[in-house]
């Protein structure tokens, strides 16, 4: 059999390259065919930079070639991404309908603080009056429904447009789907990377989330496989990075964000958060002790030229309000519910900046918010 590049062509025409509508071939994202005996190469370049859509893009070429065309055809498939061949937001876009900007909270270290931070930063955000979700996709030990005091919570089943999918629980006006509402507390379940960021997809894109601002991340602690394959699978818009002002947190805080800022991850680093700041007793609310240093996360955000998002002081009430169910920034003008207003903000500014470089339709869609400079594009 002598293939035939027409055909090769015709086959192409049939699938598009991830994340384009059009196919391949009109698209222009197929730069080359070349064919000589039972030998196909095909040269392509896609926007999306992710070595899983790389794979995609290989495997569905391959796939469609042998099906359509030649079950024996030898292939190469030669694919760069071409990351400036695009505007930046049709990269790390917007492909789910009526979310606006997905921001992972993540830390090296565990336990510095990334459920409480996710918990405070999303009722802060609905009390300014954004439409907020959490997923928690902490595999380890989801802990957001604790925090909200919905580890009842079991996400049912609505139609939208003739799609079965799943309704976040809700509370505090925050919409949560987390990985604990699937599983046994007590069931210890072994996670791999690619199971835990299939069940995530589902998370997301089979949710009804309807109109979101925000939706938060809880990641898992660490910076292992799990992370990339979640973060390669997902459209990030940015990420924050929580760590105490400690050594060792800070040492794992600056993987945190290498790992982010990695060529085949490449998520904006929106900033650094401080949390444990300082220790504040309650009945001494203006004395500070620095136990775990002082200002540590700030200057590591010096450091690595990233933003410094606020700092949140260890207070009781913070872990007392973690366990109860209540986030303590639903409290009213307290010092640490104000403490979560500013670190809010400073997201929110850190999220428009970043919108900023992207066209005028991927732009964040902020209307209102006092105090911040807002952009309504
Ligand atoms: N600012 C704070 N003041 C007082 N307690 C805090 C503060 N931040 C977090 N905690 C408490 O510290 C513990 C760990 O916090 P949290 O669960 O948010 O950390 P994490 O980084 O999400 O942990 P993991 O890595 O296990 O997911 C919790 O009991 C929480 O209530
Ligand atoms: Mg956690």
């Amino acid at each position: 059999m002598k293939l035939d590049k027409q055909d090769v062509q015709r086959a192409l025409k049939t699938i598009s390259a991830p994340g384009e509508g059009e196919n391949m071939i009109d698209s222009g994202a197929v730069k080359n065919i070349v064919v000589f005996g039972d030998e196909v190469i095909v040269d392509i370049t896609i926007s999306n930079p992710t070595l899983q859509a790389k794979k995609r893009t290989e495997v569905d070429i391959m796939k469609t070639i042998h099906e359509q065309v030649y079950p024996k055809a030898k292939i190469v498939v030669n694919v760069k991404a071409d990351a400036l061949a695009k505007p930046k937001n049709e990269i790390k876009g917007n492909p789910i309908p009526g979310i606006q900007n997905i921001v992972a909270v993540a830390s090296g270290k565990g336990g510095v603080g990334k459920s409480t931070v996710t918990a405070n930063l999303a009722v802060t955000l609905a009390k300014m009056g954004f439409k907020v979700g959490i997923l928690d996709a902490d595999i380890y030990g989801p802990s957001i429904p604790i925090m909200f005091d919905v580890v009842n919570g079991r996400p049912l089943a609505v139609n939208v447009d003739g799609k079965s999918k799943m309704k976040p629980v809700e509370n505090y006006g925050v919409k949560i789907l987390s990985i604990g509402f699937f599983t046994k507390p007590d069931q210890a379940v072994v996670w791999r990377g690619p199971m835990a960021s299939k069940a995530l997809n589902q998370m997301i894109f089979d949710a009804a989330w309807g109109e979101l601002d925000f939706l938060l991340i809880d990641l898992p602690p660490g910076t292992g496989d799990i992370h990339l394959s979640i973060m390669q699978s997902l459209p990030i818009t940015g990420a924050v990075v929580v760590s105490t002002p400690q050594n060792v947190a800070l040492a794992d805080a600056k993987k945190g964000v290498a790992m982010f800022q990695q060529d085949s991850i490449n998520v904006p680093v929106l900033g650094i958060i401080e949390n444990m700041a300082y220790f504040t007793p309650a009945e001494l609310p203006e004395n500070k002790y620095y136990i775990f240093g002082k200002e540590g996360a700030k200057n590591l955000s010096e450091d690595l030229k990233v933003p410094f998002l606020g700092e949140i002081p260890l207070v009781q009430s913070v872990r007392e309000a973690g366990d109860i169910g209540r986030p303590a920034a639903l409290q009213t003008a307290t010092p640490i519910q104000e403490a979560f207003e500013n670190l809010t903000r400073n997201v929110v500014q850190e999220v428009v900046n970043r919108n900023e470089d992207l066209p005028p339709t991927e732009a964040i869609k902020i209307t209102t918010m006092a105090g911040c400079s807002a952009v309504n594009k």
